[in-house]
Formats: C-alpha cells, sequence, structure tokens
C-alpha cells in the first residue's frame, strides 16, 4: 500500500476505507476521494476533509464513518454486466447446477449469493434471467441473497426501484416492459422478483448475515482493489459457503489463483469456479443452515 501522495486527512481516510472495507485506494483512484467526499461535507456542514476526519475520530463507527465510507466505494454496476455471463448462466451453470441429484427431493431451490451486490442489478438480472424461463424450470424457484457493506446502495436495491439512467444500462426493452412499472420519475421492480432477493447490508470481512450454502456465489468486481491477504480471507468465506458442487463467478480480469485453496478452476465449466474437493485442501468447516430469510 502507498498513500504517499496523500495529505495527512486524506491518508487517514484511505487507511479507514482500507480497515473497514478491505479496498486499497491507489494513487490513480485518489481523484475519487475528494469528488466522492463532496455531499458527506456538504451536508454535515464541514469545511473541509480536515473537519470530517476530526468528526470520524470522535466516533469511529458511527454514521458519518459509515457515510464516508459509502461514498467512498466504487459501486459501479449495470444490469447483465457482461453479457456473456449471463448467457453462461443461462445456457450452461444454470441446467447443470439443476441436474445435480441432490436436488431431487423438494422444494427444488437454488440458492444464490451476490457478494458485493451493490445497488441490486445484478441481482435483478439473476431473477429476471430466471422468471423469463419459467417454462423450462416450472418446478424450481430461486432464492438470492445479495449482501454489500455499503448501507446506502442495500437501501437502494431493496426499494426495488432504479433510474431512468440505470434502465438504459443494460436492461432490454422487453425486460422493461414485462418487470417493471413507472414510479414517478423512476422505476420499480415487480414485486414477484423483488421477494426472490433478501437485499442486507454486510461486510465480507466480517459478516453478520446468517449465511448458509450456495449452489452459485457471485463476487464479480468486489475485490479488484484488495490485497492479497484480504482476498485470500474473502475466498476462503465464500468457500465456506459453496455447497459442494458449487461454482462461483468472479469479474473479468479477476481470479482465484495464487490466494485460495478454496477454489479450483472448474473443469466443466470455463471461466467458472468450483469448490475444492482435495483432500489436501485446508478443511473449511460446512454451513449446513439454510439462508435465514427465505422460508424451508
Ligand atoms: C464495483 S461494485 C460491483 C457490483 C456488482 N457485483 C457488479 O459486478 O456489477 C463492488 C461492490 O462491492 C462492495 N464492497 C466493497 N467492499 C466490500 C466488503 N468488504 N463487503 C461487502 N461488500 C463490499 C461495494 O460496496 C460495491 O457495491
Amino acid at each position: 500500500m502507498k498513500h504517499s501522495a496523500l495529505t495527512p486527512p486524506m491518508r487517514k481516510l484511505a487507511t479507514m476505507l482500507e480497515s473497514r472495507t478491505g479496498q486499497v485506494l491507489t494513487e490513480d483512484r485518489l481523484w475519487r476521494l475528494e469528488t466522492s467526499l463532496r455531499p458527506v461535507l456538504r451536508v454535515n456542514g464541514f469545511e473541509g476533509l480536515e473537519e470530517l476526519v476530526a468528526a470520524i475520530a470522535v466516533d469511529p463507527n458511527g454514521t458519518l464513518a459509515r457515510a464516508a465510507t459509502d461514498a467512498l466505494v466504487n459501486n459501479e454496476t449495470s444490469f447483465f454486466r457482461d453479457a456473456r455471463v449471463f448467457r453462461k448462466i443461462e445456457q450452461d451453470l444454470l441446467p447443470s447446477l439443476m441436474a445435480d441429484p441432490k436436488h431431487n427431493g423438494r422444494p427444488r431451490t437454488l440458492r444464490v449469493w451476490c457478494a458485493g451486490c451493490s445497488t441490486g442489478q445484478e441481482a435483478f438480472s439473476l431473477a429476471m434471467l430466471f422468471a423469463n424461463n419459467r417454462e423450462a424450470w416450472p418446478d424450481w424457484r430461486l432464492q438470492i441473497l445479495a449482501t454489500d457493506i455499503s448501507g446506502t446502495a442495500v437501501e437502494r436495491a431493496r426499494s426495488g426501484r432504479v433510474s431512468q439512467m440505470d434502465v438504459q444500462r443494460g436492461l432490454a426493452i422487453t425486460d422493461l416492459l414485462r418487470w417493471m412499472v413507472p414510479a414517478g420519475d423512476e422505476w420499480l421492480f415487480d414485486r414477484r422478483l423483488r421477494e426472490m432477493i433478501d437485499f442486507r447490508v454486510d461486510n465480507l470481512l466480517s459478516p453478520a448475515a446468517p449465511l448458509g450454502e450456495y449452489d452459485l456465489i457471485l463476487c464479480r468486481n468486489v475485490l479488484l482493489y484488495f490485497p492479497s491477504e484480504r482476498k485470500r480471507q474473502i475466498f476462503d468465506l465464500l468457500a465456506r459457503h459453496c455447497s459442494a458442487d458449487g461454482i462461483l463467478l468472479l469479474g473479468a480480469g479477476e481470479t482465484i489463483l495464487g490466494h485460495t485453496e478454496g477454489f479450483v478452476a472448474s473443469s466443466k465449466h470455463r471461466g467458472a469456479y468450483e469448490r475444492s474437493q482435495s483432500p489436501a485442501g485446508p478443511s473449511f468447516p460446512r454451513q449446513t443452515v439454510p439462508p435465514g430469510p427465505f422460508p424451508a
């Protein structure tokens, strides 16, 4: 980590961000710091970063620290981000996961975890993909746990509301007409989709949500700015909550290589990872509880 070009208050904010989220603010992302925090400064009547840092120091886990963290994390997301991945999920991964004999009993439920879900576009894309194919999978239901450290992002996701600008980023007109209704100058997702997703504020470094076992885990574009030891910590967490034949998907350009023994590159699904079955690998205590928020 190198924060040498930072002023002392900037350095403190970068350190706070890293210790709360795991994210390192690299120098090329420094420009974000002042612009991102401007609304927090304005709302609280602070003249500059120094005043903000002094106020956070009084209550390091308080509302202000959370607001500053929320403002600094990168929440960039869009519907069906990287369309190839969603095609793969639809044509390859879901059919393969559903063929697993462990699902022969009832109810036939696939559990998905969107780790680092931002404002919900990824989880809603999955819900739409599934709901658009109901006839292909009539006996199935999809339960999605979607977590993010940012309270602001999760609140937005949970509202099911999307701005006009956001629907223009990756949402097909057919999906818009089928699954959304106008709500003022925004759009609102159909209740049936909203009910498929449990949005929760949670930190991957110290999770509190009742995590269970997931058939498909998406942790895309979350760990890009995490140092290696934090990546390891989070990949190990994901491995503990991945079902025996479960799949992990990362963002384009992200890899587990060198960061965990909990997953290996999938031999069946190019670009995906599966939980390591190797007895030589670290032994992960298995999670057997189903995710709490959904009915059994
Ligand atoms: C760039 S967005 C990616 C959103 C979505 N997965 C996608 O690919 O479109 C990264 C998200 O990870 C979240 N995040 C960062 N650190 C986190 C942590 N320690 N625990 C949980 N979420 C975190 C951020 O708040 C942000 O919303």
